[in-house]
């Protein structure tokens, strides 16, 4: 993403040091031709019907660009909804899911007449019918499955054994064909699954394929129409070398044996592999000092800014810009949190550097912003987005005085 042409770093044709003399560090940086290109690949392999995680990067402009690109989208809230029926999504290419919407969620999906409700749980299903029927509509609706398949990634982001909390378990479908068939509003075109983040392994996707199949086909034979399957998001991305090769034409393949001969229209949602390497934290160093032996570069980055090395000990690589010395030395890269767990990398071997000297973190395009807080009373990080030689700030932070006047102080004290 980043190149350097006579020391100086670019992002596409546009240089860093432009930016980073209106945008205060740390801020996230998106390269726009990168998203173009990944988009497109995925649609020339999987087809046109991808709807993009809008959980995995949210912001307006992202959002505006995927549904140039021909998205639909994939929301897990009603924020998420407005998100993106705000920057234009056709409602007729919103799914909404999640297994916590309320029935307020519910009423608005269905006053917005989105493409599908995914439900995940039969109480769920109950309600969307009492719903439907006091709204005189009949809806379309859509069930996500539990496959009971376990994608062999990072526990804290797998959803498809059957102990996770999330879909309906594949052994309910007589009772959900029992549902629907006493139910006068509610039409059941699509089954759905995700059984996580970061799935690398080709046989999970094999095995989901294959059952997600199977339950297809025994709505259909019971006489439900399945018109949509959803198999969801999940693909892996690289973030460090000897990570695993991950191609989506083997999903494609797997795709094919599958489901090849079947009438079924096929859908993804895929979320980090379309923006995770295509975005980066830019950093500067705060502070050095020794602690016992570890050289720690202290940056205004933190797990406030991207959480993922502290929640789930996720790796990014980290780039300096500053790599004049030849003499590498061992740093511990650390934010500015009061917590041991905001250390972005342990070991990093770089040329010596200096305070204000500024570090590239990077893949962060997926779960960075999104995932970002307030966490000590800080302020969020902006972001920006780079076309070519133009760049446009595309997040503006608010002051910490904002945060600190929603704060309410009871009158007795
Ligand atoms: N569909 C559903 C129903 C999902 O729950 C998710 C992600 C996706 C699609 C998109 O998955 P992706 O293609 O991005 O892997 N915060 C974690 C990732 C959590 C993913 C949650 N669900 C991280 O930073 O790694």
């Amino acid at each position: 993403m980043l190149k350097f042409v006579k020391n100086t770093p670019f992002i596409e044709d546009t240089s860093l040091n432009d930016i980073l003399r209106v945008c205060k560090t740390p801020f996230y940086i998106y390269s726009q031709e990168m998203i173009n290109q990944k988009v497109n690949y995925t649609k020339k392999i999987l087809g046109n019907n991808i709807f993009f995680s809008v959980k995995s990067n949210s912001n307006q402009a992202v959002l505006k660009l995927m549904q140039n690109l021909g998205l639909g989208a994939d929301v897990v809230s009603i924020g998420e909804l407005k998100r993106s029926l705000t920057a234009g999504f056709d409602p007729n290419k919103i799914i909404f899911e999640g297994v916590g919407k309320s029935k307020d969620d519910l009423l608005y999906a269905i006053q917005k007449n989105i493409r599908l409700i995914n439900t995940e749980s039969l109480e769920e299903i109950k309600l969307l019918e009492k719903l439907a029927k006091e709204k005189k509509k009949k809806i379309n609706i859509g069930v996500r499955l539990n496959p009971n398949i376990d994608g062999d990634t990072i526990n804290k982001i797998s959803t498809g054994k059957k102990t996770d909390k999330f879909g309906i378990e594949i052994n309910d479908i007589n009772y959900i064909i029992n549902l629907i068939k006493n139910s006068p509003s509610l039409n059941l075109i699509s089954i759905s699954c995700h059984i996580g983040s970061q799935i690398s392994k080709i046989d999970a996707y094999k095995n989901t394929f294959a059952e997600m199949k199977k339950a297809a086909d025994k709505f259909v034979n019971a006489g439900v129409e399945i018109k949509h399957v959803d198999l969801g998001g999940g693909f892996h991305v690289k973030y460090k070398e000897g990570d695993p090769n991950f191609e989506i034409q083997d999903v494609k393949r797997e795709l094919d044996i599958c489901f090849g001969k079947s009438k079924y229209d096929i859908s993804f949602e895929p979320g980090r592999y379309l923006t995770a390497e295509s975005g980066m934290l830019i950093t500067s160093i705060i502070t050095k000092k020794q602690n016992g032996g570890i050289n720690y570069l202290i940056v205004d980055a933190g797990m406030h800014t991207l959480i993922r090395p502290a929640m789930y000990n996720a790796y990014h690589e980290i780039e300096a810009i500053n790599n004049k010395s030849k003499n590498k030395i061992s740093y511990a890269i650390a934010g500015p949190i009061c917590e041991s767990s905001d250390v972005f990398q342990k070991d990093i071997k770089l040329s010596e550097q200096s305070i204000g000297d500024i570090l590239l973190i990077k893949n962060a395009g997926a779960y960075g912003k999104v995932m970002s807080s307030n966490y000590n009373t800080r302020e969020l990080p902006a972001e920006i987005l780079v076309n070519k030689d133009v760049f446009a700030v595309i997040y503006s932070p608010q002051k910490i005085e904002k945060y600190i006047d929603e704060d309410i102080t009871p009158s007795w004290l």
